[in-house]
C-alpha cells in the first residue's frame, strides 16, 4: 500500500508540475462552445476570456472575439472599445454592434445591423479593472500612454493565440471617453510598427469614434451652446448666466493648463450644474433629470442617463449569470460581477500628465484614415463640440474642412433605405458623419446605419458575395453597393469551400508524389528487374499507399495528439486547479480576495452607491467614469 500511494503521490507531482509547465492557455481554451439563451441555429464562432498583460499586479484584460460572417474582398478586424474611463467593451458587444442583443435578461435575438457580417469583432474591457477585466486594485492605470502601452501587450499576447487574424486590415472604433483611448493606441501602434525589432506589423488602416471625448476645449464650450440648441436651457435666463458663469472659471482654469488637459473638474461642472438646475418632479413626484445621452429623455436624478439605454437592465444581469460567466471563460480570480461602468477605475485615470487625444489626430491623419460620428440628440460628448474642434483643427495642410482656401468640403445629405439618416463630410483623410435623431450610442439606435457606414469606410465591396444591396444614397447619388443583411454565402461554407480545394490540391499532389514514385519504382524496375517484379507486395507499398497512410496517420495523429493534450491537460488542470483553489481559498480569507478585486459592484448595496456615484460623476468626465 504505502509503495502504491508514494507512487501515486509522485504522479500527483508530476501531473501538477505538468499542470504548471502547461499553464499557458491555447487558443481552444478560449473558445465558446454554447452561449446561455442563443438563439436557435448556428452559433458565431466566438472566443473569450483573459490575456495577463501586468502579472506583477495581476492584471488581465478580458476580450470577447466573434468571427466575421463573410469575407468580403479581405479580412478585416474591428477593435471595439466604450468610453468611461471605466465603461465596459460588453455594451458594444451586447447593445451595439455585436451579433446578438438581449431581448430579456435570459435571451438573445440577433441583431441584424451587427459589424460582424464582413469583419472580425474584438471587443476589449480596458484598461485593467474594467468590466470583466480586473487588476489589483492598488494598480489602476493612471495615464493613457500607459493604456495604450498595456494594450500593445494585450494584442502582442492576443495575436500569438490567435496569428490567423494578424494581418487583417484593422480599424479601431468606439466611443465617448475611448476617444482618448483610441488615438493613443493608434499611435502606439504605428510607432511599434516603426520599430526595427518589429517583425509583423499590423495593418492599422483607421479609427472611427462615435460621440468622443476627444478635444476638452471646444466640447466643454459646447455643453452650454448645444442646450441652447435644444432648449434645455434659455439664453439670457438665471440659469444660463450662472453656467456661462462657471464657463468662465473653466477658461480660466484651461488658460492655467495651457489647455492640454483631459479633463478638468470646474469645466465639469458646467454639465452637472446643468443637470442638477434643470431637474423637474416626475409623476411620482420623483426627481427627473435630462438624460445626458439622449436629451429627447429623461432619467431619475442623478443617474440622468446613466439607467439608460433599457437593455442595460438585462445586461448586468445576463452578464452576471454563473452559466454566462463560465461560457465566457471568466477567471475564478474575477470575483466580483460584471458592471457597466467601475467607478474605481474611472477615478484612478486622471490622465493628469497625458496630452488631449486631439493633439494626435493630425499626426495620425498622415498615416490613416479617420472617421469621426455624432448622435445629434448627446449631450455629454454632442455633435457641436465635435464639428467646433473639427473646424479649429490644423492637418494634412488644410484647417478644418476646407479643401481649398475659402471653399469647405460639402455637407452631403445622406439617406438611407429613403429617410433622412444626416450627411457626410469629408476633407484630407478626416471623416464626418452625423446621424439625425440619435443619442450617444449611434448603434444602438441604427445597428444598420452604422453598418452601412463602416462597409463604406473599411471598403467592403460585395461583388464578390452577392445579396442584395442596401439602399444607401450620399445628395441623391446612389452609392457603392454595399448590403446590410441578406448575404446568401457565410464564412463557414467559403470555410468549406477552401477547404475542399485545399483537400483537392493536397491530392493533386499526393497523387504528383505517387506518380514520381512511381517513375523511380519503373526505372527501380528496369534496373533490378525481374525480382522486384516479382515483390509485388512493395511496388503495391509504394503506388501511394503509403503516403495515403501516411497522411491519414499523420493528420490522425496531429489531432489525436491535440485532442490528448487537452483533454489531458483538462483533466489534470481542471483537479488540480480545484485543489490549488481550495487551498487558496482556506489560506487566504474570502474578505481579503474580494477586497483585492472589489469594484464596488457585487452586492445590490453597492450597486445602488456606486449608480450614486456615477450620477454625481457627470462632474468629471476626466475623474470618474461617466461617458459610455
Ligand atoms: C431589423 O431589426 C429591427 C429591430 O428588431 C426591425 O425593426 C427591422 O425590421 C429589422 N430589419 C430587417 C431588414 O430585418
Ligand atoms: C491619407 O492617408 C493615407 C493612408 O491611408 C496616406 O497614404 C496619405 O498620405 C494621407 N493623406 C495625406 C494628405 O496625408
Ligand atoms: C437629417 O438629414 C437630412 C439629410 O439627409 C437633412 O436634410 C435633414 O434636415 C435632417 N433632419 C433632421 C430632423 O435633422
Ligand atoms: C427618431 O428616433 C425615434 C427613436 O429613438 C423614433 O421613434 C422616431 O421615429 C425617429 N424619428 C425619425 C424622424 O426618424
Ligand atoms: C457567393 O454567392 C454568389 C451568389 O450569390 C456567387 O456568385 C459567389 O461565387 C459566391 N462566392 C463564394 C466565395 O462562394
Amino acid at each position: 500500500m504505502a509503495p502504491l500511494s508514494r507512487w501515486s503521490a509522485a504522479l500527483c507531482t508530476l501531473a501538477s508540475s505538468i499542470g504548471f509547465v502547461q499553464a499557458d492557455p491555447s487558443a481552444g481554451d478560449y473558445y465558446v462552445h454554447d452561449l446561455p439563451g442563443a438563439p436557435k441555429g448556428d452559433l458565431v464562432k466566438m472566443h473569450a476570456g483573459h490575456i495577463e498583460i501586468t502579472p506583477e499586479h495581476n492584471g488581465n484584460l478580458f476580450f470577447w472575439h466573434f468571427q466575421n460572417k463573410h469575407i468580403a474582398n479581405k479580412q478585416r478586424t474591428i477593435i471595439w472599445l466604450n468610453g468611461g474611463p471605466g465603461c465596459s467593451s460588453e455594451d458594444g458587444a451586447m447593445m451595439e454592434i455585436g451579433p446578438y442583443r438581449l431581448k430579456d435578461a435570459d435571451t438573445l435575438q440577433y441583431n441584424n445591423g451587427s459589424w460582424h457580417e464582413f469583419a472580425n469583432l474584438l471587443f476589449v474591457d480596458n484598461p485593467v479593472g474594467t468590466g470583466f477585466s480586473y487588476v489589483d486594485t492598488n494598480s489602476y492605470v493612471h495615464e493613457l500612454d500607459e493604456m495604450a502601452s498595456q494594450f500593445i501587450t494585450f494584442l502582442e499576447k492576443w495575436y500569438k493565440l490567435f496569428p490567423e487574424y494578424e494581418h487583417d486590415d484593422i480599424y479601431i472604433a468606439g466611443e465617448s471617453y475611448a476617444g482618448q483611448h483610441i488615438p493613443y493606441i493608434a499611435r502606439a501602434i504605428l510607432d511599434r510598427n516603426k520599430k526595427p525589432e518589429t517583425t509583423s506589423p499590423w495593418n492599422l488602416k483607421g479609427v472611427m469614434i462615435g460621440n468622443g471625448w476627444i478635444a476638452p476645449n471646444e466640447q466643454y464650450e459646447a455643453y452650454i451652446t448645444f442646450a441652447y440648441e435644444k432648449g434645455i436651457v434659455q439664453k439670457g435666463s438665471e440659469l444660463a448666466n450662472k453656467l456661462e458663469a462657471q464657463l468662465r472659471v473653466c477658461r480660466n482654469e484651461l488658460a492655467l493648463t495651457n489647455s492640454n488637459k483631459v479633463g478638468n473638474r470646474a469645466c465639469e461642472q458646467i454639465l452637472s450644474d446643468m443637470l442638477r438646475l434643470t431637474q423637474k418632479k416626475g409623476k411620482n413626484g420623483e426627481n427627473q433629470c435630462v438624460n445626458m445621452y439622449d436629451v429627447r429623455l429623461t432619467d431619475s436624478y442623478p443617474s440622468c442617463g446613466m439607467n439608460w439605454p433599457p437593455d442595460l437592465q438585462y445586461v448586468t444581469p445576463y452578464l452576471r449569470k454563473s452559466e454566462v460567466v463560465t461560457a465566457l471563460h471568466i477567471n475564478p480570480s474575477k470575483n466580483t460581477g460584471w458592471t457597466e461602468c467601475n467607478g474605481a477605475v474611472g477615478n484612478a485615470f486622471s490622465a493628469q500628465k497625458s496630452e488631449p487625444a486631439v493633439n494626435l489626430l493630425p499626426g495620425l491623419l498622415k498615416e490613416i484614415q479617420v472617421l469621426l460620428f455624432s448622435g445629434s440628440e448627446d449631450l455629454i460628448c454632442n455633435h457641436m463640440g465635435t464639428e467646433a474642434f473639427i473646424g479649429n483643427l490644423e492637418w494634412n495642410g488644410g484647417k478644418g474642412f476646407e479643401v481649398s482656401p475659402g471653399n469647405t468640403a460639402p455637407r452631403r445629405p445622406w439617406a438611407f433605405e429613403g429617410d433622412a439618416a444626416g450627411f457626410w463630410q469629408e476633407a484630407r483623410n478626416l471623416t464626418y458623419v452625423l446621424f439625425n435623431n440619435s443619442s450617444h450610442m449611434v448603434p444602438f439606435d441604427y445597428p444598420r446605419r452604422t453598418r452601412d457606414m463602416l462597409d463604406r469606410f473599411t471598403g467592403v465591396d460585395i461583388s464578390s458575395i452577392g445579396g442584395p444591396p442596401a439602399k444607401s444614397e450620399l445628395d441623391g447619388e446612389k452609392l457603392p453597393d454595399t448590403t446590410v443583411g441578406g448575404v446568401s454565402n457565410h464564412t463557414e461554407t467559403d470555410q468549406a469551400a477552401k477547404d475542399e480545394e485545399l483537400k483537392a490540391a493536397k491530392w493533386a499532389a499526393y497523387q504528383k508524389s505517387g506518380e514520381v514514385v512511381l517513375a523511380i519504382v519503373a526505372i527501380g524496375a528496369a534496373i533490378w528487374g525481374f525480382i522486384i517484379w516479382r515483390a509485388r507486395r512493395r511496388t503495391t507499398g509504394y503506388s501511394g499507399i503509403p503516403l495515403m497512410g501516411n497522411q491519414s496517420n499523420g493528420s490522425g495523429s496531429g489531432l489525436e495528439g491535440f485532442r490528448n493534450r487537452r483533454t489531458n491537460r483538462d483533466i489534470e488542470a481542471g483537479d488540480f486547479d480545484e485543489n490549488q483553489l481550495d487551498d487558496l481559498h482556506v489560506t487566504s480569507p474570502r474578505d481579503m480576495d474580494r477586497n483585492h478585486y472589489s469594484i464596488g459592484g457585487d452586492s445590490d448595496d453597492d450597486d445602488d452607491d456606486s449608480v450614486a456615484e456615477k450620477g454625481e460623476s457627470t462632474t468629471a468626465k476626466g475623474g470618474k467614469g461617466s461617458g459610455k
